[in-house]
């Protein structure tokens, strides 16, 4: 139960990786991507809403050419866990003969990327590659190429960076678990 008169912060348990760890690490893994990259022309694909924090410290810190687009998916119907039916509301971009990159937020059992990355190849990309801020292996039931990660974590349920609890806590400038008592 949310009290509108406490604050996002009140909720947080344990703080896993801080601002300041998330930014480090974006640097290095756009420079990665930077040099993967180097002669193409790659297209950024974020997948609403969580990925928008990341993307955005992510993708400024690239240097080269490429394009940026959003699309959004969801396999989770609120709570804590995956429903297996993954729904793609396709933005009608263009990937046709692109090198595309899909930036998640965190991937669990992976079926949300498994079924984006189908949809990408199916409509005609040239190569998909997945960026995520988080790994969480344990959980994981598709068979999918996680190319850059962040950070990979224990199977526990995070939130903050975009992540969110019922829509909630994506404010959070810090990646962290959440106090046990608000989650329903
Ligand atoms: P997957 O299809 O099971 O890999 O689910 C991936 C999606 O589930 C992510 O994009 C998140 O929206 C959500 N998700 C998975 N684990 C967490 C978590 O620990 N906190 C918040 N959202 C999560
Ligand atoms: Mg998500």
């Amino acid at each position: 139960m949310v009290h509108t008169n406490m604050q996002v912060y009140d909720d947080v348990k344990d703080i896993l990786y801080t601002k300041e760890q998330i930014e480090q690490r974006c640097a290095e893994l756009a420079s990665q991507i930077d040099n993967d990259y180097k002669g193409k022309i790659p297209m950024f694909v974020g997948i609403l809403k969580g990925c928008v924090p990341f993307m955005t410290l992510l993708y400024n810190n690239t240097k080269i050419y490429s394009t940026i687009e959003y699309v959004r998916a969801s396999s989770y119907k609120g709570g804590t866990s995956t429903t297996g039916n993954v729904e793609l509301d396709d933005e009608n971009i263009d990937v046709s003969n692109r090198d595309v990159i899909i930036v998640e937020d965190i991937i669990d059992t992976g079926l949300t990327l498994e079924a984006v990355t189908k949809i990408l190849m199916d409509k005609g990309a040239k190569s998909v590659a997945i960026c995520t801020l988080l790994d969480k292996p344990a959980h994981r039931k598709a068979n999918i190429n996680v190319k850059y990660v962040g950070f990979s974590v224990e199977d526990q349920f995070l939130i903050g960076f975009g992540l969110d609890y019922n829509e909630l806590y994506r404010n959070l400038p810090f990646i962290c678990t959440i106090d046990p008592n608000k989650i329903d």
